[in-house]
């Protein structure tokens, strides 16, 4: 046996007697980085998510990073290419090998379930940042949600609709957890108000296809369609609806704010302009704070326009930092304890993590596509105040 392994089995066996080690081998731990594990989809079909919540995460951290407890704090992006079984084993090789205090990132609800069990197992804090439907929350007692969930976007948006003669509509969700999710609490909610549902319409998650659903959305001839598609894929839809002539048909456009996605907006052309989403959050949110954030953002990255993903990884990364200063850089459940029950500004406005269901409650705009200053953008007009997620079933 050399010196080292000598060491070390000194110390293993130090700790399962129950002595701490004294002197330089603890101090030596306590000056290592805290480290935090940010799995994201760089590459793959989600790859907008990821570049966005990467920028707000460098952003957060370029203006509020700093030692905690003298130690300093190092992200580890990983890349899943939007395929969770690389998500799931990304995160098992950050816990074990790299010994992070936390997860965070995760673009799309199957990543985010591959994921959860792991946090579970390991008892690591999972700081969801993109993904949004209910049940993430529920997958496992250390998730926290920093984006929203989509009952919280499709209940507000149906409200709307109801109060503005908005009577028979079809759905068109995106084919899997989110999708269901906007489907079931958009047309539970305005059947509840007198609407009726002609028709429920799904679309694949993968290299979707809108000709034919729009084609059936002609033939229906609704009052509204509504809309959810997740990040990215507003701008193709846009154009087919257009190409098709239903904006001239007389039939609006309603959804969550994922098809106006302030990432691709100014790239979807007059078709979008009177378009009227609900979400939690919007570029053109009038406050400080966001004129503060937007600017950043802007001038970091060579001019993007922060999009909903975007706040929801720079508050998941003061989320994680506030937890980290409380805790003097503890994990575990410790630092769990830390992020439930904070309440703090958004660039997005007032928030708050439920010390409960560990989710995000948060103000829901109602927001109209319009040309303002040579930029389309998402004018909110109407809100609805410290939104809880209506799909928990707790
Ligand atoms: C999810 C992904 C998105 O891009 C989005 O806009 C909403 C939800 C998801 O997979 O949870």
């Amino acid at each position: 046996m050399n010196k080292r392994s000598t060491l070390r089995a000194f110390a293993a066996a130090a700790t399962t007697l129950g002595f701490g080690l004294v002197g330089p081998p603890t101090h030596a731990a306590d000056t290592e980085p805290i480290k935090i594990g940010l799995i994201l989809p760089m590459t793959g079909q989600q790859a907008t998510t990821g570049r966005q919540v990467e920028a707000a995460v460098k952003l957060y951290l370029a203006q509020n990073g700093g030692l905690i407890a003298g130690r300093k704090v190092e992200v580890i992006l990983k890349d899943d290419a939007t395929v969770p079984d690389t998500t799931r084993r990304l995160a098992q090789e950050l816990v074990v090998n790299d010994k992070v205090v936390a997860l965070a990132g995760f673009g799309i609800t199957p990543a985010a379930m591959a994921t959860a069990p792991i946090a579970t197992q390991s008892k690591t804090p999972m700081v969801v940042m993109a993904a949004a439907t209910s049940a993430i929350t529920e997958a496992s007692p250390f998730v926290v949600r920093t984006s929203f969930t989509l009952p919280q976007a499709s209940v507000s948006i149906a409200e709307w609709a109801a109060k503005n003669k908005i009577k028979k509509v079809v759905t068109l969700v995106s084919d899997y957890a989110p999708g269901i999710d906007a489907e079931r609490f958009f047309a539970d909610r305005i059947t509840l108000n007198g609407g009726s549902v002609l028709e429920k319409l799904r679309t694949p998650l993968r290299s979707p296809d809108f000709a034919p659903v729009l084609q059936k959305v002609r033939d229906a001839s609704p009052d509204a369609l509504f809309v959810f598609l997740p990040s990215g894929q507003g701008a193709a839809f846009m154009k087919q609806f257009a190409e098709r002539g239903l904006d001239k048909a007389g039939i609006r456009l309603i959804g969550t704010g994922d098809i106006t996605d302030d990432d691709q907006l100014n790239d979807m052309g007059d078709v979008a302009l009177g378009v009227v989403t609900s979400h939690h959050y919007s570029a053109a949110h009038k406050s400080p704070a966001n004129q503060k954030f937007v600017e950043a953002f802007k001038k970091a990255n060579n001019g993007m326009r922060p999009n909903f993903m975007a706040v929801g990884g720079y508050d998941g990364m003061r989320v994680i930092m506030d937890a980290l200063k409380a805790t003097k850089g503890v994990g575990g459940e410790a630092l769990l304890a830390a992020m439930k029950g904070q309440i703090f500004e958004s660039p997005r406005g007032p928030v708050y993590i439920d010390a409960q269901t560990r989710d995000i409650v948060q103000d829901i705009y109602i927001r109209k596509v319009e040309r303002v200053g040579g930029e389309l953008q998402n004018v909110e007009f109407d809100k609805q105040v410290a939104v809880k997620d209506p799909g928990k079933t707790k």
